[in-house]
Formats: C-alpha cells, structure tokens, sequence
C-alpha cells in the first residue's frame, strides 16, 4: 500500500445496552452485522462514528434515560461539528425504538435512525442510507425526512431477522469470552397487565432447533464452554426440528448437551405456567444444565396475581418448585418481584414477603411497579403512593438481602464447580464462576483458565465467594461427606 492510496480509516461504532440479556446479545449481533460494513467496535461514545443505544422500555426509568442521553450525544455532534471534525449516527434499537417507534425522532430530531428489535437485518441498508441523508434546518422537517426516507424501521418479522443475520466470527466469539447468550425464542404471549414485552417484542416466535444448533456449534467451536439460552418466555420455546416436528425446550437443551465441547447449560426467563414436564425431568437428566433456576412470580398474593394476569396461584408456583427440587436436589432459585402494583393492600405485601420466606431465593430482583403506556395496568384506579412503594421495596430487598447472603453463606465448605473464566483482581488469582452464578476468587495458575474445576468454598462475602482447588479424591470424599450429611 502506498500512501497516496492510504486504507481507509476503520469506522467505530459504540453500542450501549440498556435492559436484559436479550438486548445485550442483540447488541452483539448488530455488532456482527455491521462488522460485515467495515464497523469495529468501540467503548465510549467519544471516539464513535456511529453510536446506537439499545434500549429497554419495562420500566419508565429506563425508557427515560434514553432521552436524556440523545441530548448528550446532540451536544457532543454540535461540538465536533463546530470544530471541523467528523459527523456522528445517532440512532436507537431495541424495545424503546419498537414502541415509540416515529415519536422518538419528533421529540429528539437528532436521531438518525430507528429500528426495532425485529428489523435488525435492515440496520446495515438503515446506516448507509442516514449517512448519507440531508439535514434539515428545522426539527420538524428533519423529523418529517427521517420518517419518509425509512429510517424508522419497526416491523414484526423474526424469523426473516435469524435467518439474515450474520453469525459472529470466530475471533469476536473468542474475545466475548467463555461463556455466552443465544436467544432461542423471542416475543411473549403472556401479556401480563403490568409488562410491555409483548408490545415491544411482539408473540412469540421460537427459532427452528437447526438453526440454533448451527449458532451453538459456532459458539462452541469458538471456546465456549457455558452457554444460555435466550427468551422473553424461553420456556414456551417450540422450534421446529429438521423433520417438521415441534420440539419443546427440554428436548433443545438435550440436543445442545450432546455437543462435546459444551460444558454448562443455563436458560432465562421462565413462566411458571411453561415449565412442563419434559423441562423438568431435564434438570433431573442433564448434568451439564445448571441447578439455578430464574423463575419470577412477582408477588405471593393470590388476589394479585389475578390482577396481573399472571395465570398461576401462590400454591401452583409452590408445587412447581417443589417438583423441580424433587427432580434436582441441589436447585437453587432466584426470581422477580413487583410491589406496588394498583390495588396491593398491606396484606398483599405481606404475602409476597411470605413467599419468600417459603421459597428462600438465592437471589432476586425487586421492582416498583411502573405504569407503562398502553398496559391495562396502567389505567386501573387504585395507584400505590410512591411512598408506600418505596417502603414496601426497602423490606422486601432487606429480606432478599438477608437470604441472598445466607445462601453465600450455606456454601461455605460445599465443593462446587466452578468454571474459571479470568484473571482475578489480585496477582495470583483467578475469577470464575459457580453453577449458581456467584463470582468465585480462587488463588490459582493462570493456565486453569478455560477449565472447570471443583473448588472448596471457604469464605463467603457480599459480592462473591472464595475457595481452594482441591483434587479430584478430595472431591470425590467431599460429596460422599455432603450426600451422607442431606
Ligand atoms: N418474561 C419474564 C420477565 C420480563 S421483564 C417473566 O415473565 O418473568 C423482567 C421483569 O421486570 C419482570 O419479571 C418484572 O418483575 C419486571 N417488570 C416488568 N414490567 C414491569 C413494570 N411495569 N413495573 C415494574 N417492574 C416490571
Ligand atoms: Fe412480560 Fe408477563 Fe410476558 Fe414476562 S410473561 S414478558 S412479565 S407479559
Ligand atoms: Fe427491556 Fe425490552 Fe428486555 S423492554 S427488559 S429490553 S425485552
């Protein structure tokens, strides 16, 4: 190459992810799709010349936030224009752009462009055409051009999405580290009153259990050693297999355990009314799927339940998890729940606090409840003061707190698993992870990195656990000591 014929300088995107799991894989995968465009990844905003925030819409918090960082991002695009610098792409992806979808350029014309989660494909086609878009001198026109030129892109076809997306390369696999997400279902049916997915991720639609093999064996041949499957409702998962027949996820997650390289299963989220029995028996059979468990119940009182149209009681979700215990001795829990929801009394409250004590979560995630646009929710009479919102989350993260830091606690002198994934903090020491997902510090050599190994736990912190490597023999009479003790 010579210098009057220089390369072309490499575009940089930035992607922040607002949201769950299911955004920070479809992060990844726009990341994939515009790599194919020349794009390399960037961590901040500063350096980008495309920058796109993929957004949540569950709570009005998140969906806020959004606004407030475009304004941002507006500044710092007048900034670089002032000083004679390069341009800047705004645009917004993810559950934000799918339910305000032309809304978000007349309220912040700086937007570029704006796709929903099942356009994606399009995002390549979406970015050449805004950079080479006219701008307008006023925020309305330059709305009115976005719209019309198409750069507002929110249709609802999946399956096209999966098939038109490139997969990862191998060596962006390799960087992401050992463990990743796939998303094997999308879209939720469910339509409980207070949640918005199913306006923003449209019914449900499961990936053909080909396709998400082909996805699997990449990853896997690619390092992964952990994978987790992917859902807004990934327990309602019915892919259709190679000879037309409708699989459900317990038969998947046998079909993925088959793959040699694969070491551990996990799969995210899950309602209670989804969890049949081939699911269950799953756990009991497959020792690579890992016995924790996020299955949200949302509050413990039945007459709210109704409310929220959650479709299941206090006492359904009870025997469930009892027979997921039964087929798992060593499953442990963790959940979601909202307080506040419109008309929950003090007795309500109190039987959520209820269920958790029977329940004893490893973890969970706690929510005030937030009327969102468009939810029958959100137009029931009998709102929560924010005050008695506030009060009933505070009690509630207390006891979740207390059980969370028991459960840390109970695993003191357990041998567990633990999957070593980095270098630790400290020189010498190596951070990895359990079967229950809590962050494991080992002193250790930094060539076990890549390789699961049984681990003595010893101390318990609020944050993570520690522990020693021991030998396989050690091991071995560890678990005879622990099965004779249960
Ligand atoms: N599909 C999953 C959850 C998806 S949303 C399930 O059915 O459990 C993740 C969590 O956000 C929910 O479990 C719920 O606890 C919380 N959430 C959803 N909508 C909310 C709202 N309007 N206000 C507060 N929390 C909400
Ligand atoms: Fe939302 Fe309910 Fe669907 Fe979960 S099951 S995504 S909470 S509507
Ligand atoms: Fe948020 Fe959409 Fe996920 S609303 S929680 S990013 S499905």
């Amino acid at each position: 190459m010579t210098d009057e014929n220089p390369a072309p300088k490499p575009r940089k995107l930035f992607i922040k992810t607002y949201g769950c799991q299911m955004n920070v894989y479809d992060s990844d995968r726009m990341t994939d799709a515009l790599a194919v465009e020349g794009y390399v990844a960037t961590d901040t905003a500063d350096d980008a010349d495309l920058v796109l925030l993929n957004t949540c819409h569950i709570r009005e918090k998140a969906s806020e936030k959004v606004f407030s960082e475009l304004g941002r991002l507006a500044e710092m695009r007048r900034e670089r224009q002032a000083a004679g610098g390069a341009g800047l792409l705004i645009g917004v992806t993810g559950c934000v752009a799918q339910a305000e979808g032309e809304e978000i350029v007349r309220r912040a014309p700086e937007v570029d462009l704006v796709v929903g989660p099942q356009s994606y494909h399009h995002l390549p086609d979406l970015v050449a055409k805004a950079a080479g878009r006219p701008r307008f001198s006023t925020r309305r026109e330059t709305a009115a051009a976005a719209v019309a030129a198409g750069l507002v892109s929110t249709d609802f076809a999946i399956a096209e999405k999966f098939e038109a997306l490139p997969l990862p390369s191998r060596a962006a696999t390799m960087a992401r580290g050992l463990t990743a997400f796939l998303t094997v279902q999308e879209g939720c049916d469910k339509f409980c009153s207070f949640c918005v997915v199913p306006y923003t991720r449209g019914s449900e639609v499961s990936r053909p259990v080909e396709q998400v093999l082909r996805e699997a064996e990449a990853l896997v041949d690619a390092g992964v050693m952990e994978l987790t499957l992917l859902g807004q409702n990934v327990n309602a998962y019915h892919g259709v297999d190679a000879s037309g027949r409708v699989v459900g996820l317990g038969e998947l997650l046998h079909r993925l355990a088959a793959l040699p390289g694969l070491r551990r299963l996990r799969y995210t989220t899950s309602h209670p009314r989804d969890m049949d029995d081939a699911l269950i028996e799953a756990h009991r059979d497959l020792d690579k799927l890992m016995p924790y468990l996020h299955l949200p119940v949302q509050s413990g009182s039945d007459r709210i339940l109704k409310a929220m149209n959650r479709r299941h009681d206090r006492l359904d979700y009870l025997r469930l998890i009892e027979r997921i215990k039964q087929a798992r001795q060593d499953m442990a829990m963790s959940g979601d729940f909202i307080v506040g929801f419109p008309g929950e009394t003090d007795a309500d409250f109190e039987a959520t606090l209820e269920i958790v004590r029977e329940v004893g979560y490893a973890s969970a995630y706690t929510f005030k409840y937030s009327p969102r646009p468009g939810t029958p929710g959100a137009s029931l009479t009998e709102q929560v003061p924010e005050a008695v919102k506030s009060a009933r989350l505070e009690r509630l993260q207390a006891l979740i707190t207390e059980q969370m830091r028991g459960f840390a606690r109970d695993s003191v002198g357990r041998v567990m698993d633990v999957l070593l994934e980095k270098r630790g903090r400290q020189a010498g020491q190596l951070g990895g992870r359990s079967p229950y997902l809590q962050a494991v510090h080992i002193e250790a050599p930094e060539r076990l990195i890549g390789t699961i190994q049984p681990v003595q736990i010893t101390a318990a912190g609020n944050n993570s656990i520690s522990g020693n490597i021991v030998t396989d023999r050690e091991h071995k009479s560890a678990s005879v000591i622990e099965s004779l003790a249960s």
